[in-house]
């Protein structure tokens, strides 16, 4: 089976492209390396996937129609994972007119190649921002997602309902997945616990909102991420939306200190407000993912932040300068 996986070289998608890889499917990766972060990363984040026989890396932007159209016509992908945008609640706020192009107007694009070439699955991917400040928790896929904190939010939320508008109009089998934050190697240097351990190494202070207290994340390790997506793929059948979380939410002062029991090293916090673009608390209920797909995130915190601190050490602590 020929799958297009689009953002294939950042963080979820070099996981998933090596998923696919490993089963014996053909890969179209597309991504633009775009600068959100080092790009070199992003490289390094496919070095096994450019050895393999069944694997294409195209350069290109998600914005251009006409390259995206040659994709198409050049590989006919049966299938599409549908992981590039531009992430970030904080950072969109700089940037609103960025975000939707990437992330709806380049969605569009796809989409309407999808219809155009007879994709027979889709998966795209959301975010657990969609829910905002939710206060009933767990939090299902029913909730109201009408009240995003950020630009960013707003984007993945319009980018799920095009593709209920794509679905409706031409019945292309869709699964959105909303992915509740995920960590692991290769993790991206914007987000914990990457950005902890790094800020810890360089002996620089950590910023805890609110001291991390009562603030809560449903961190998600990434193979559990990789397995529902594949999932979700393999099972796509009509419009369903389905969390991905590991439905077991860790609060923040917590979370650093497993980190500093895992690293041997103490964590000097800035404490902040909270900023207006962040939940208290982020808690997917897997139920329907459970029943659906056979979901289950196996992964405990302790063991994935073991893993990728083991991963930070061979891969990032070498070039770290400390001060
Ligand atoms: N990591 C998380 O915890 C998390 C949580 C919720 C949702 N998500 C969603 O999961 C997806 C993957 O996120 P990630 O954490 O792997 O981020 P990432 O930044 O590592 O990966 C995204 C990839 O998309 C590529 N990209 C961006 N703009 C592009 C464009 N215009 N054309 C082509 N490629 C482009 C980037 O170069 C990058 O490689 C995103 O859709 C994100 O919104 C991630």
């Amino acid at each position: 089976m020929t799958c297009l996986v689009t953002g294939g070289a950042g963080f979820i998608g070099s996981h998933t492209v090596d998923a696919l890889l490993r089963r014996g499917d053909r890969v179209i990766c597309l991504d633009n390396f775009t600068p959100y972060y080092d790009p070199e990363r992003k490289r390094r984040n496919l070095a096994w996937a450019a050895t393999q026989p069944g694997f294409v890396l195209v350069e290109a932007d998600l914005r251009d129609a006409e390259a995206l159209a040659g994709i198409f016509e050049r590989y006919r992908p049966r299938e599409v994972v549908h992981l590039a945008a531009l992430p970030g609640p904080r950072p969109s706020i700089a940037n609103p007119a960025l975000y939707e192009q990437v992330n709806v107007g380049g969605t569009v694009h796809l989409l309407e190649l999808a219809r155009r070439y007879d994709v027979e699955r889709f998966v795209l991917a959301s975010t657990s921002s969609v829910y905002g400040r939710a206060s009933k928790v767990p939090f299902e896929e029913g909730d109201p997602t009408d009240r995003p904190l950020s630009p960013y939010a707003a984007t993945k939320k319009a980018a799920e309902v095009l593709g209920y508008t794509f679905h409706s109009l031409y019945g292309t089998p869709m699964s959105v997945v909303r992915f509740f934050t995920v960590y692991g190697p290769r993790g991206r240097p914007d987000m914990t616990p990457y950005v902890f351990v790094d800020r810890m190494v360089r002996e620089q202070p950590i910023v805890l909102f609110e001291r991390g207290v009562e603030l809560y994340r449903d961190y998600t390790y990434i193979d559990d991420i990789v397995a529902g997506v594949l999932a979700a793929l393999d099972r796509a059948q009509g419009y369903e939306i389905f969390n991905l979380g590991n439905s077991s939410p860790v609060e923040l002062q917590r979370f650093v200190a497993l980190l500093e029991q895992i690293t041997g090293m103490r964590a000097v916090i800035e404490a902040q407000p909270l900023p207006p673009t962040e939940p208290l608390i982020t808690y997917a209920s897997t139920e329907k993912a459970r029943r659906l797909l056979g979901f289950r995130a196996g992964t405990r915190v302790e063991d994935g932040l073991a893993r990728f601190w083991e991963w930070y050490q061979l891969e990032v602590l070498p070039s770290v300068r400390r001060p």
